[in-house]
């Protein structure tokens, strides 16, 4: 299986990304953000693109599934320039895969809480970009994490969650016994996205339940 990984460079992506080089099945990835890793795989190539609206100097023929897990906190961004990157970013993304292969799996990482009609402005565009992407014709699911316990050295790009982190990441098991249905990890993300690509699921939308069950 061949696949690609939006955001490697992030927690998320990170962690997904690991899975997918260690993953016996997958033979190649190919990651695109707008910096290179910096890391070495024998199963890893890059596309830098400084501007991800326009994909078109990256080649999507041939890859079964896209990973697409970049994507900015909307603290003190306005609504535009959060749309931008996760909206026009996404749909761009999906859109190319679907061109070259309606056959293909795309998941998207937005989060819990996301609603189209929702009171909160991420939530809102999250919602809609959900709705777009299950538009297309592909095999499009949608992830919807709350909490995610990073793992395998996997780390934020955001100072914030940075520092949340160092408070939360000790108190993971007592997290998950209060919430059990909130929590999940970048490894099992990154599983679970190995597994809707392989096998795909009959939920289209997934919350952290489900993305542990798979
Ligand atoms: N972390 C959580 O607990 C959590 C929970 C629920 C949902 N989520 C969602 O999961 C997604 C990923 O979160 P994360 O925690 O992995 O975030 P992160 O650590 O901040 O990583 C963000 C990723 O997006 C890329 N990115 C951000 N802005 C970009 C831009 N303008 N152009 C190109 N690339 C850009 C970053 O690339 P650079 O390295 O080039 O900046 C990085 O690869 C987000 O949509 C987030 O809302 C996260």
């Amino acid at each position: 299986m061949k696949v690609i990984v939006f955001g490697a460079s992030g927690m998320v992506g990170y962690g997904v990304l690991r899975e997918c080089l260690v993953d016996p099945e997958v033979t190649q990835v190919l990651a695109v953000g707008r910096r290179p890793l910096g890391r070495e795989h024998e199963k890893l190539t890059e596309a830098v693109v400084p501007d991800l609206t326009d994909l078109s100097t990256v080649d999507f023929t041939g890859y079964d599934a896209c990973f697409f897990c970049l994507g900015v906190s909307s603290a003190g961004m306005s609504e535009a320039d959060y749309r931008h990157i996760t909206y026009d970013f996404t749909l761009a993304a999906g859109r190319k895969l679907a061109e070259v292969n309606p056959d293909a799996t795309f998941t998207y990482v937005s989060g819990m809480g996301t609603d189209p009609n929702g009171r909160q402005m991420w939530s809102r565009v999250k919602g809609r970009t959900e709705n777009d992407l299950l538009a297309l014709p592909l095999h499009a699911y949608m992830f919807r994490p709350g909490y995610i316990q990073p793992m395998y050295g996997a780390t934020s790009r955001t100072t914030l969650y940075r520092v949340l982190y160092k408070v939360l990441v000790p108190l993971y098991p007592l997290v998950k016994r209060i919430a059990p249905g909130a929590v999940t990890t970048t490894e099992q993300i990154g599983l679970a996205m190995l597994r809707v690509a392989k096998n795909g699921s009959p939920q289209k939308i997934l919350d952290p339940r489900a993305i542990n069950a798979l």
